[in-house]
C-alpha cells in the first residue's frame, strides 16, 4: 500500500478506492461530504471501523463549508449532512457511533468557528482512536492463535476495512508477528468477492501463507479436521452478544460448533451497540439484486431472474467460542462481560 487507505489532508480526505483492487491501487481526494456519502455506498471504503472514521471525516467536511450567521443555522445545516451520511449504510455500529460523537461536539459548541476546528479535531481523534484500538485487540486476540494454527477467515477485516491496523485480519497478523507459523484459508465471500479480491492482497503484503477458497469450501475443510479456528469481525454486535457480519458467517460459526472448533468475533468496542438487546434488531443492509447476478458487472444468470442479497446476517452470541475486544477478550454470559466493559469505560 503506497498510501494509508484513509488520510486526512487538512481540508480534504484522502482515499484508497477499494473498488479497484487488487489491480489497480487508485487514491481518490474528497473535499465534501456528498462525495464521501457516495464513496461509502459505493463501497470503495467499506468495513464497519473505516466507515465509521470515514463518516466522520464526512462530517468535518460538511461542516466546514456551513455558512451560516447563528448557532441555531449552523446546527440545523450539519444535522442535514449527518442524515445523509447515515442514510448510506444501516447495519455498520461505528458509523452511526461516529456521527453520535461529531454531534454531542456540534452541540456543546458555542461559536461557529471554533465549533468547525473542533469537529475536524474530533474526527482526527476518532481516527486515531480506533486504529489504536485495532491494534490492541489483534494483540490481545493473538493470544488465542497457537503456533501452527490454521485458522479460516471470511469477508476483508484488515488495514483496508479498518484504517487502521485490522480486526480478525489483525489478530492474524499480530500473529505471525509474534513469531507463529500460521495458515489462512480466506472465503472468496460472494457477493462483492472483498476476500478473494482485498484479503488476499492483505495477506500477500503481510507475507502470510493462505488459500483461497469459495464460500462453499469451508465446510469441506473444517470437517476434514483442516481448520483450527476461525476468527471474523463484526459490524454491529447487540448487548446479549449477538453479531451481525457479512452474509455468511451464521453458517461458518453453525459449522465451528458441529465440528468442535473456536469461533472467534474480533472488533473495537464502538462496533458494540448497547441500545439493542438482542440481533433480532439490527439493521440488515439489502443491497442491490444485481450483486448477485452479476459478477464484476457480467451477467451470470439468466436475464430478470429473482434474487436476494442480505449484505449481513446474526450470529447468535452462543455460537461463539469469545469476542476480542481492545478492553478485553469477553465470554458467555457476553451480557455481563459487555456490560462489565462499559462500566470500566465510563468516568
Ligand atoms: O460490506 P462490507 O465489506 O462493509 O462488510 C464488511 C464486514 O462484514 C466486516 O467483516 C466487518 O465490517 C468488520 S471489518 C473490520
Amino acid at each position: 500500500m503506497n498510501n494509508l487507505p484513509i488520510e486526512w489532508l487538512e481540508n480534504r480526505v484522502r482515499i484508497l478506492d477499494q473498488t479497484r483492487l487488487p489491480h489497480e491501487e487508485v487514491y481518490l481526494e474528497l473535499s465534501n461530504y456528498q462525495g464521501i456519502a457516495s464513496a461509502i455506498v459505493e463501497l470503495k471504503i467499506r468495513g464497519a471501523p473505516a466507515i465509521g472514521i470515514l463518516g466522520a471525516y464526512g462530517m468535518a467536511l460538511g461542516a466546514l463549508k456551513i455558512k451560516a450567521t447563528t448557532r441555531d443555522e449552523f446546527l440545523e445545516k450539519l444535522r442535514d449532512i449527518s442524515q445523509a451520511l447515515a442514510a448510506t449504510r444501516p447495519t455498520a455500529r461505528n458509523l452511526f457511533q461516529a456521527i453520535g460523537r461529531m454531534e454531542q461536539i456540534a452541540e456543546a459548541g458555542k461559536d461557529i468557528e471554533q465549533t468547525k476546528t473542533a469537529l475536524v479535531n474530533e474526527a482526527v481523534k476518532i481516527h486515531s482512536e480506533e486504529a489504536e484500538a485495532t491494534k490492541k485487540l489483534s494483540q490481545l486476540g493473538a493470544g488465542l492463535i497457537g503456533d501452527g494454527f490454521t485458522i479460516l477467515t471470511h469477508c476483508n477485516t484488515g488495514a483496508l476495512a479498518t484504517a487502521g491496523y485490522g480486526t480478525a485480519l489483525g489478530v492474524i497478523k499480530q500473529a505471525k508477528e509474534q513469531g507463529k507459523n500460521i495458515k489462512v484459508f480466506v472465503t472468496e465471500t460472494r457477493p462483492l468477492l472483498q476476500g478473494a479480491r482485498l484479503t488476499t492482497w492483505e495477506l500477500k503484503q503481510a507475507d502470510i501463507p493462505f488459500t483461497l477458497i469459495t464460500d462453499s469450501t469451508a465446510g469441506y475443510f473444517i470437517s476434514r479436521g483442516e481448520v483450527d479456528c476461525i476468527i471474523v469481525g463484526a459490524d454491529r454486535i447487540a448487548a446479549n452478544g449477538d453479531t451481525a457480519n457479512k452474509i455468511g458467517t451464521y453458517t461458518l460459526a453453525v459449522l465451528a460448533m458441529e465440528n468442535g472448533i473456536p469461533f472467534y468475533v474480533a472488533a473495537p468496542t464502538t462496533t458494540i451497540d448497547l441500545s439493542l438487546a438482542s440481533g433480532d434488531e439490527i439493521p440488515i443492509e439489502e443491497r442491490n439484486p444485481e450483486e448477485v447476478t452479476h459478477l464484476q458487472g457480467v451477467s451470470i444468470a439468466p436475464e430478470g431472474v429473482e434474487a436476494a442479497n442480505p449484505a449481513f446476517d446474526v450470529t447468535p452470541h452462543h455460537y461463539i467460542t469469545a469476542i476480542i475486544t481492545e478492553n478485553g477478550i469477553i465470554k458467555e454470559p457476553y451480557g455481563e462481560g459487555i456490560k462489565k466493559i462499559f462500566r470500566n469505560l465510563s468516568p
